[in-house]
């Protein structure tokens, strides 16, 4: 499959492009710091996501304990900023068994997928942390964009909804992550151009695994909400912001 052929079923879910400014603004060299940075925490944000669904959903109590020691390390280090957090002994070591409580129909399927995913997110955590270390860019913390926060606020509060929402909010995370790598990609130069192409196969599959999540879990047509969160998804991705971040939106000093 050709990366067009990858990107197509992205666009179409997406309701709008990445605005050209954004791209002009992320491009620059003196904002690659800041960008690698924010790409290195989101990687690590997409772990803890799918960590979450699993304890909240489907693992039994100790699955539930062992998947969060996964993350340990690597917050350690993001949000205690502890040089010796020990994620890179972790990375070489995410395989323990985890089992989903069998009252549930779908614990499996969740839980085979979303391992998946935060193996995977993991991973690409330390391909970004590597690639930083390699330029000598050290990890400094930085505010979180207000894209993610945006989108937790159209989750509707009561179950079954909520964790359909969640998993449709998912889907759009991915399938802008994998729209953005592919519209900067051709900015940048050939090492991280390669890196986010490399990025583009599982972000697509990490949407649709979100997407089918959803439907298979609702009890209901789940068409109407994924319309909605995606015009609110493109509403954030098509404001102003007064922050560059991965997921920001329209690049707007104005108000700082
Ligand atoms: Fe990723
Ligand atoms: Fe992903």
């Amino acid at each position: 499959m050709n990366y067009a052929d990858l990107l197509a079923p992205v666009h179409q879910f997406l309701h709008c492009r990445t605005p050209q400014s954004w791209i002009e603004e992320a491009r620059k060299p003196e904002n690659l710091t800041l960008l690698l940075t924010d790409h290195l925490v989101c990687e690590l944000k997409a772990a803890q996501t799918a960590v979450w669904l699993i304890r909240k959903y489907v693992a039994d109590k100790p699955s539930g304990d062992a998947i969060l020691a996964w993350l340990q390390p690597y917050e350690a280090f993001i949000f205690r900023e502890d040089p010796d957090s020990g994620f890179i002994e972790a990375h070489k070591n995410l395989s323990k068994r985890i089992i989903a409580r069998n009252d549930i129909p779908w614990g499996d399927e969740l839980l085979d997928k979303m391992v998946l995913l935060i193996k995977e997110e993991l991973h690409h955590f330390y391909q970004v942390w590597e690639i930083m270390q390699a330029r000598g860019i050290l990890y400094q913390k930085i505010t979180a964009s207000r894209y993610a926060k945006g989108l937790m606020r159209e989750i509707t509060t009561h179950e079954p909804e909520t964790l359909v929402d969640k998993l449709i909010c998912g889907a759009y995370i991915e399938a802008r992550s994998c729209e953005r790598f592919a519209s900067l990609a051709p900015f940048l130069d050939e090492e991280l151009a390669k890196f986010y192409v490399s990025l583009l196969r599982s972000e697509a599959r990490h949407y649709q695994d979100y997407l089918a999540l959803a439907a298979r879990i609702a009890p209901f047509d789940i068409s109407e909400r994924v319309q909605q969160i995606g015009a609110a998804e493109a509403r954030l991705i098509q404001a102003p912001d007064s922050e560059l971040r991965f997921h920001s939106g329209v690049p707007d000093w104005t108000n700082q």
